[in-house]
């Protein structure tokens, strides 16, 4: 099938002041976005806002991240994004293209995904990634599992359109959303619990917004870890460096997106470093907030960390946030230690993210 002619503008954000037409096509592109997103999550979930696409334009400085919106005929028919971390001997870069709902089935999403592959081989890639939204699978649907061997999506468009390029599934990861009000009775018997298993050596701690001077080299520490730490079943994952300058950067961005950080950490009394940090993000508010990272160090695994930093969390979110009402995660379904965690919180599955993955020099297949 040979797709309508595509136009494709570039997001770029200019230094100084926001030009109007710069803002209208971030406008555009933004809106483009959630028509996809509203598609597959329904209206409350809009995934994007014009701030958080020129907060990462402006400040995203540790990822190379291209951006453009997709045209054709004069109308808006998909956004694609290639990006690549900026270290020394990165070789992973991720690539998505969206196409709007009404606008499927003409070949534009197979045009988009190979340009937005070869965007991430010209940032230097050499293993593409891509993350995608698919459905739970229901009885009578055709599923997919990956190669890991844990967890299935639905054999659906976008399933078709990555295996159809050589893009193999690698991991799942469930989507699970948490009803707060419905958690909120438990969370203090969570947290009572967790500390007790904790014991003396460890005490918690949490706060809204930038993390404080004297936590931060011990923060970035953990944020390193999260890339080698987590499982990743066969995806490729690159090093990162992190500092306590890099933490402030991320946490700049946070703010110019007007995303609130509640973060909560366990610190190790002796040592009084933090050996365990959960975030939770919230958007501005009617949108639900995202539950990111969480890590426990392997040395101190098996204390019911994971449950003190993220009950803690929960609390302050209740404390100052009592207007939020579901909160968005996602684990990697082979991810046991983590999902026990939050299925006892209250988490339920939703959806299926699968994690695909190309090696551009060994997975092409010969000419
Ligand atoms: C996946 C997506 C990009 C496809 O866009 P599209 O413009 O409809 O795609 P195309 O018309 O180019 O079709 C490409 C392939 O997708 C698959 N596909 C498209 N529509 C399909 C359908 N209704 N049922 C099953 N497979 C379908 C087929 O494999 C098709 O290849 P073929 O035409 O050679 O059979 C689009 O559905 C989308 O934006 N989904 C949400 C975002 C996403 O998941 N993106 C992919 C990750 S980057």
């Amino acid at each position: 099938m040979s797709a309508p002619e595509l136009e494709w503008t570039p997001i770029t954000v200019p230094e100084d002041d926001l030009d109007e037409p710069a803002l209208t096509r971030i406008a555009r592109y933004v809106a483009t976005a959630n028509r996809v997103t509203q598609h597959f999550w329904g209206d409350e979930r809009g995934d994007t806002s014009v701030e958080e696409v020129i907060a990462s334009l402006r400040l995203g400085e540790d990822a190379i991240t291209r951006r453009w919106l997709v045209s054709a005929g004069g109308r808006d028919v998909g956004r694609g994004i290639a990006s690549m971390g900026r270290e020394e001997g990165t070789s992973v870069a991720y690539a998505s293209a969206w196409v709007v709902p009404e606008e499927r089935g003409q070949g534009i999403g197979r045009a988009m995904a190979e340009r937005v592959e070869a965007e991430a081989a010209r940032l230097g890639a050499t293993t593409v990634q891509v993350w995608a939204d698919h459905r739970i699978p229901a009885d009578d649907d055709a599923a997919m599992s990956p190669r890991s061997g844990t967890g299935a999506i639905a054999a659906d468009a976008s399933a078709r359109l990555l295996a159809s390029m050589g893009y193999a599934l690698e991991q799942v990861e469930r989507v699970s959303e948490l009803d707060v009000e419905a958690a909120r009775p438990s969370l203090e018997a969570h947290r009572a619990d967790a500390l007790a298993h904790a014991g003396e050596a460890y005490e918690v701690r949490s706060w809204q917004g930038p993390t404080p001077p004297e936590l931060q080299e011990g923060m970035a520490a953990l944020y390193a870890r999260m890339v080698t730490d987590a499982p990743s079943a066969g995806l490729e994952t690159d090093e990162e460096q992190w500092d306590a300058a890099r933490l402030q950067r991320v946490e700049r961005q946070y703010e110019a997106a007007h995303q609130t950080p509640l973060q909560a950490v366990a610190l190790h009394r002796e040592s009084g470093v933090p050996v365990a940090f959960t975030v939770l993000l919230l958007p501005e508010p009617g949108r639900p907030a995202f539950q990111e990272e969480t890590l426990v160090l392997t040395d101190h695994r098996g204390h019911r960390l994971g449950m003190l930093v993220k009950a803690e969390n929960l609390l302050l979110l209740g404390r100052l946030h009592p207007d939020r009402t579901r909160i968005i995660t996602w684990n990697a379904e082979e991810n046991r230690p983590m999902l026990r965690v939050n299925e006892a919180l209250g988490f339920r599955p939703v959806a299926a993210e699968g994690g695909w993955q190309r090696r551009l020099v060994t997975d092409r297949s010969p000419e």
